[in-house]
């Protein structure tokens, strides 16, 4: 009798003992692994004066900023075209090709962006004229603040 009291103490104790365990464990897994599926942020970036960017046409522009996705924060450049529009609009498009993630570049002469890949154009407004693109090209969010030119990274 003594002996069955005891092994069911012990049962029972180790039970408890263990539900006590996951339920300090779980957060604390939850809190190590949660950077793994969040997202990156989107954050505005400094891409130049806006004195120094006035009257650009199709400007190319490079610039670099730092950015957290899951638990690694890296060093990204980018490679913009920029746009003085007039009257305090700006245009802003990636130079990343939609098709594969190649470079386009803005042509003058086509006034169109060119893909060097698969032979991609994209007309001025970023859409796709021919070739291989699903997509147009991304034109970027822009703000000025303090005549700071901003695009919005995602
Ligand atoms: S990567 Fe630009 S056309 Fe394929």
């Amino acid at each position: 009798m003594k002996e069955n009291r005891r092994s069911f103490l012990q049962i029972a104790s180790a039970i408890i003992g263990g539900v006590m365990g996951l339920a300090a464990g779980i957060p604390l897994i939850g809190f190590a692994i949660s950077p793994a599926w969040q997202k990156g942020e989107s954050k505005w970036v400094n891409i130049g004066l806006v004195d120094r960017l006035k009257n650009s046409r199709y400007k190319k522009v490079n610039y670099t900023f730092t950015a957290k996705d899951g638990w690694v924060k890296a060093t990204k450049k980018r490679s913009v075209y920029v746009t003085d529009i007039g009257n305090g609009e700006w245009s802003v498009f990636t130079r990343i090709c939609s098709h594969l993630g190649c470079l386009v570049r803005w042509d003058e002469g086509q006034e169109s962006f060119l893909c060097p890949c698969h032979g991609a154009v994209f007309d001025k407004n970023g859409a796709v004229v021919a070739g291989p693109p699903p997509e147009p090209l991304q034109k970027l969010e822009v703000k000025v603040e303090s005549g700071i030119l901003y695009v919005k990274e995602i």
